[in-house]
This record gives structure tokens, sequence and C-alpha cells, in this order.
């Protein structure tokens, strides 16, 4: 079995994750559920990237220890990978033991050896990048750090040195040498002509200016610098060096590791030198993929525009999300998130072209075949073969796309299926041979290869839409696992006549475009608001005013008079799984109880609440959250930003159930 080691970069736990990490681990899983199901061994790892001055000043900053601070958010992470449905075989964390002894072991090896030596280091460091700049590279970005733009401080230090330079002809004539090392192959040529041929310094690989790190073995003044022990968490998680090697023997070189285009160069220079001095093979791929932009600009929570991926899943699910950032941006390069596009495609590209394609034919089988697949007797070829060619041609496609690390064209493969039924539906027109009972057999191969292609379909969207595929199946019947595998893909006409379908719920249900739209927009907005705010706060400048919010309208005593709000007491509260924001609370209201969902976990404590009496809109319509439906809603003061949320109560016991006026 062909083996395939494929990595994240191992994120910082310095902010909570956002759309950002899990477009990279999203694309990254679907590769790997990709080589998986086309019968590799896959090891797929994961991780955080936890040592650090930044993370030691996040810490600092909340009043908890750096690896208090890191526990939190890599749990963050791991809540969100389970979320999202990431297929990780592993985790690695900097912080885990097995990683660090590693570390040290190979800062030794090389120490020995001589590819690393003791000096003094002088230059522009950037506390945010943990990264040192040369006077070049600071004055080309005009004086700022050439990757975030903050400004650096000139530190000097007794250091401990890679050697670059020994190795950067070797690496040089290797980039040269395998074009398919590097890619996209655009990185390759900015590597070779930016850095390497300019010439490169040896790089400092550790700092005495902070604790909060690996020492470096024989030395504790010195921690072991971010990117040496973040880069070897690529050997360290599967066992190099350790007692058990086992995983490292079976999967090293790793075939690809996918990173943002911002840290490919620590991946193509730093990491195969370490490599090469320790007389390893290199990774077979190195992947660079763009940026997540939104409105233009990279999403950084310091600017607020960072879009949280857990409110995306809670309010459209977790496939469409996946669907979404799988094929909306060409992996390798930017692309920008914006909410209209997000919104349009989960409506026209999977609840109109995919899911009406399903319920549609399921239904057509249910009524005009009793609910079992109909055989295929009648064929006319010229109309039949788009959808028999397509189908057939999916699997080679696919896998091409695949092996280009491009999951987007794969999706845009399966697609070109998708729309492909659904023409012939236009074109075969069922509901008219249904009309004439000469035609019935004809109206049959219709349906049949309709089916069949959705087996297909259901088939070649498991890696990307792991949730989806299952549903599908379950309406058309399908239940031999023979019939789901990808090599049944690349055969038309498996799906057995007489299986009996299923009608069951819309596997992506339409949403309201206004009111999303305005949801999404209004939730930025915040969070801009909040992000100012803060930056305010840390800087010691005032607060950017508030903008003069438009008026609402005046409404008539009737208007008001449509609003039921009552006083409702609150007698439990508990977290909503799925949400990291909503409290699912029971109410009283008399002798009603009602379950209200509410997102103020950020701001109000269970046992704040529980007892207290809350001013609820009774009489607001319904509405489904994470599978729990929540009648009504609590009503809360609130500071600009969000800065603080209060729930409203009564000014006095006065007793749950009675009318507010
Ligand atoms: O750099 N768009 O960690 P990090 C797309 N610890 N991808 C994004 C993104 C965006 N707006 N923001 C982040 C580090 N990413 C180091 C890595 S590896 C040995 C050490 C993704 O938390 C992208 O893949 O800053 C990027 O490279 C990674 O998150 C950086 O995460």
């Amino acid at each position: 079995m062909n083996k395939y080691y494929i990595t994240t970069p191992i994120y910082y736990p310095s902010a909570n994750p956002h759309i950002g990490h899990t477009y990279c681990t999203v694309n990254t899983d679907a590769l790997a559920r990709y080589k998986r199901m086309t019968g590799h061994e896959v090891f797929f790892l994961t991780g955080t990237d936890e040592h650090g001055q930044k993370i030691e000043r996040y810490a600092e900053k909340a009043g908890v220890a750096p690896q208090e601070y890191a526990d939190e958010i890599t749990a963050g992470f791991k809540k969100l990978w389970e979320l999202m449905n990431i297929s990780n075989d592993g985790f690695i964390r900097t912080t885990d033991r097995r990683h660090m002894e590693c570390v040290q072991k190979v800062f030794d090896k090389l120490y020995e050896q001589g590819d690393i030596y003791k000096s003094e280091y002088e230059g522009h460091y950037c506390t945010q990048c943990e990264a040192f700049w040369t006077e070049t590279q600071l004055k080309e970005a005009g004086g700022v750090c050439p990757d975030c733009g903050r400004k650096t401080e000139l530190a000097k230090e007794e250091a401990y040195f890679l050697r670059i330079k020994k190795y950067a002809p070797r690496l040089i004539e290797y980039i040269r040498e395998n074009p398919d090392f590097i890619q996209p192959v655009s990185r390759a040529n900015e590597m070779l002509g930016n850095f390497l041929l300019p010439g490169c310094e040896d790089l400092c690989v550790t700092r005495s200016t902070f604790k909060w790190g690996v020492p470096v073995p024989f030395d504790d003044r010195h921690v072991i610098y971010v990117w040496i022990d973040a880069l070897v968490n690529y050997l360290s998680a599967i066992g190099y060096l350790s007692d058990d090697d086992s995983l490292y023997r079976k999967f090293w070189p790793a075939d690809v590791h996918i990173v943002g285009k911002e840290i490919i160069r620590f991946h193509t220079i730093i990491w195969p030198i370490m490599l090469m001095a320790l007389g390893l093979p290199l990774p077979k791929k190195i992947y660079g993929h763009g940026w997540l932009l939104f409105d233009g600009e990279k999403m950084s929570k310091s600017k607020g525009n960072v879009v949280d991926p857990f409110v995306l899943v809670e309010r459209y699910g977790v496939d469409a999300v996946r669907y979404f950032l799988l094929s909306e941006f060409p992996f390798g390069n930017d692309g920008n998130f914006d909410n209209a596009t997000l919104i349009t495609r989960i409506n026209s590209d999977l609840a109109n072209d995919l899911g009406n394609l399903l319920s549609r034919t399921v239904a057509m089988i249910g009524k005009y075949f009793g609910g079992r697949i109909p055989a295929n007797t009648a064929p006319v070829p010229e109309e039949d073969e788009p959808v028999v060619s397509t189908a057939k041609a999916l699997f080679e496609r696919m896998d091409r796309a695949m092996d280009d690390i491009h999951p987007h064209i794969a999706l845009q493969e399966i697609w070109k299926l998708v729309g492909v039924c659904n023409k012939y539906i236009d074109v075969t027109a069922p509901w008219v041979l249904a009309k004439d009972e000469t035609k019935k057999a004809r109206l049959g191969t219709v349906l049949y290869n309709l089916a069949e292609a959705l087996r297909v379909i259901a088939i070649a969207i498991q890696p990307f839409m792991p949730n989806t595929s299952p549903k599908m199946f379950d309406q058309l019947g399908v239940k031999d696992d023979a019939l789901k595998s990808c090599d049944s893909m690349k055969e038309f006409g498996l799906i057995p006549a007489g299986t009996e379908v299923t009608k069951g719920e819309a596997i992506f249900p339409r949403i309201d475009a206004k009111a999303e739209m305005e949801f999404l927009g209004s939730m930025i907005e915040e969070q801009r608001k909040k992000a100012a705010a803060m930056k305010a706060a840390e800087e010691g400048t005032p607060a950017p005013a508030e903008e003069k919010k438009d008026e609402k309208p005046l409404i008539t005593y009737d208007d008001f008079a449509k609003l039921d709000l009552r006083v409702a007491k609150v007698i439990e509260c508990t977290e909503v799984k799925k949400s990291n924001h909503l409290y699912n609370l029971t109410v009283e209201l008399g002798d009603e109880k009602r379950t209200v969902l509410s997102g103020i976990r950020d701001w109000v404590k269970p046992e704040e609440l529980i007892g207290k009496n809350v001013v609820i809109v009774y009489n607001l319509a319904p509405r489904k959250m994470c599978g729990i439906e929540s009648k009504g809603m609590i009503l809360c003061a609130s500071t600009p930003g969000d800065a603080d949320v209060v729930p409203l109560t009564t000014m006095k016991e006065i007793g749950s159930g009675n009318l507010i006026r």
C-alpha cells in the first residue's frame, strides 16, 4: 500500500482560530481523505506551535502562565477541527515532551557536527513574527517588518547560528533539479530569486531574552528559536529519534507540507537545510497556498476582520462551509472572502444544483416507479451520452486535480457532472414523458441514469463533504460498500435496478439571503468596532468615536403593541455543545416552560442567570439553531461593539409570565 504523509502548519495558539486557519486545514483534510479513499495509507498531521515571545506576552497580558494560555487556545483549535470533521491522525504540540526531547536531540546533533555554532547577533527583531530581519529586508519594506508591517526592535545578543551558507548551493541545485519540490512554481522562482541566489546569512536559532521555549540542552541560558522548534514537529510527531520510530520509518519523507505563502520561505530554505545537515531525505513537496482576504486585506484579529468559523458552521452546517472554502478559492492564489458569495454558493451550488437534483430524482422515482429505481432499457445515446461520459471521466479528472493539489478544480469537475444532470432533466423533461404510457421505458432510463450519476457524485464528494455523502447514499438506497468505493466510479451502470430510494430531508436547505447578509455584515461591523476599541485601549488613545447610528424610523403604538414582551425566570442554563456562543436556557413563564437560545456566553455565566427574571420577546417566530428550536429572545443592553452585554431584569420580583407594556 502506498503511504502518504501530509501536514498543515502548526498554528500559533496566540488567539482563537479563524477562517484562514480553517481554510488551510479543510483543504489539507480533503487531500488526506482523498488519498485514503484512493487506497493510500495516510498520516495527516496538524498541531500547535506554542513557544516564543509572542505567546509569552499574550499570556502575561491575560494574567496566566504561558502553558495555561496555550492549553486553552489549543483546546479551541482541537474543538474546531472536530467540528469541521477534520480527519487528522496526529496532533502535535510543541510543548509535548516527545517533541521537546526530539528538538533537543536535533540541536545537539547539529551542534556536535559543527552545523550549529555560537556567535553574536545584532538585528531587527519582529516580536509578532518571531523573525530577525536584515537592514536590506527592512529597507525594502519601508522600515517595518516585511511580513506583518509592525515596528521592529533592535536586538543584540549572544546566540547560536545554523550554517545556512554552507548548504545553500546544494539547496539551489536541488530546487533547480526538482521542479515539483516547491509549488506553485511561481513560489520556487520567488525563493530562488529573492532569497537564495542573492545569498543568505547563517540563521540565528536561539534567543536569550525570553524563557518560553525549549532550552538549548547544554546551555540553558538560551532557548531554541521558534523556527527550529516548529519545523521539527514534522519529525517529532512520527517518533524520529524516539524509542519507537516505526511511524517515522514508514512515513518519512513527507509527501507534502501544506503551508501559507508567508511561511514558505522557512519551509523551503531553513527546513531543507536542517534536513540536509541531519542527512535525511527532503519532503517531496512544499505547497504554498494563498491567503483568504477580507475586503482585500489579510484577516487579523487586531483589525477585527476575522470570520469566525464556529458562527458560520452554526448557521450553515459543516459541509456547506467546507464546500465554500474548498471550491471558491483557487488554492495557490489569494482569495477574497465575501459574505454575498458565501450565501450565493450555498443557495445556488448546494441547495439548487445538487440538493434539488437529488430531491427531484428521488421524488420522481417515488412518483412514477413506486420508489424503486427503474431499469435502463430504453437508451437514447445522443441524450444520455453527456451524463454517461462525464460520469465515467470524473474519477480521472478529479485524480489529476488532487495530485496537483487543486481541490477547487476537483470540485469544479464534480459540479460539471451536476450541471450536466440538471441539463439532462431539462432536455428529457421526465414529467412530459410521464404523461405518455408508451414512454414509460424511456422515463425509466432517464431516472436510472440520474440515480446512477448521483451515486457517482456521492462517492466523489466524500473527501470534501463527508457528512453529505452518506445522506445521499441513504436517499438513493445504496448500501453495498463496493458501490460507494472510488473504483466503482469508473464504471457507469452499477446501481441495481429495483433499489429502493427513500425521500429524505433536503440535504442543503435554502437560506434567506437577505437576512444572512444582514447578520454577517453586522457581525463583522461589531468585530471591527471591538478591535478598534481594544487597540485604542492598548495604546492609551481615546476610543474611535462611535459612528452615529441611523435612527430607526418612528413607529406607531400599534407597531409597538405587536411585540409580546414578558417576564421569564431562568430555570436552567447550559452551553450548546455545537456552539461557541450559545446558551440553552429553560425559562419559566407562569405555568409554561420554554427553551430559549441566547448568544450571551461571552458575557454572562450560567450561575448569574439561573433564578433571575429576564425579559423575553414572547412572540418571536421560533428558530432552529444547532438542531435546537429557540422560542423567544432574551433582551439585553449592550455597549458599543458589544464590549459588554447585560441581560435586562425587573427592578423587583414580580412573578414570571407577567406582561411588559
Ligand atoms: O505561522 N488565509 O502559525 P500561524 C489563509 N506557527 N490561510 C491562513 C490565513 C489566512 N488569512 N491566516 C492563517 C505560523 N492562515 C507558524 C507555523 S509551521 C512549522 C509553523 C494559515 O498561526 C496559513 O496556512 O501564523 C498560514 O501559513 C498558517 O495559518 C499560519 O498560522
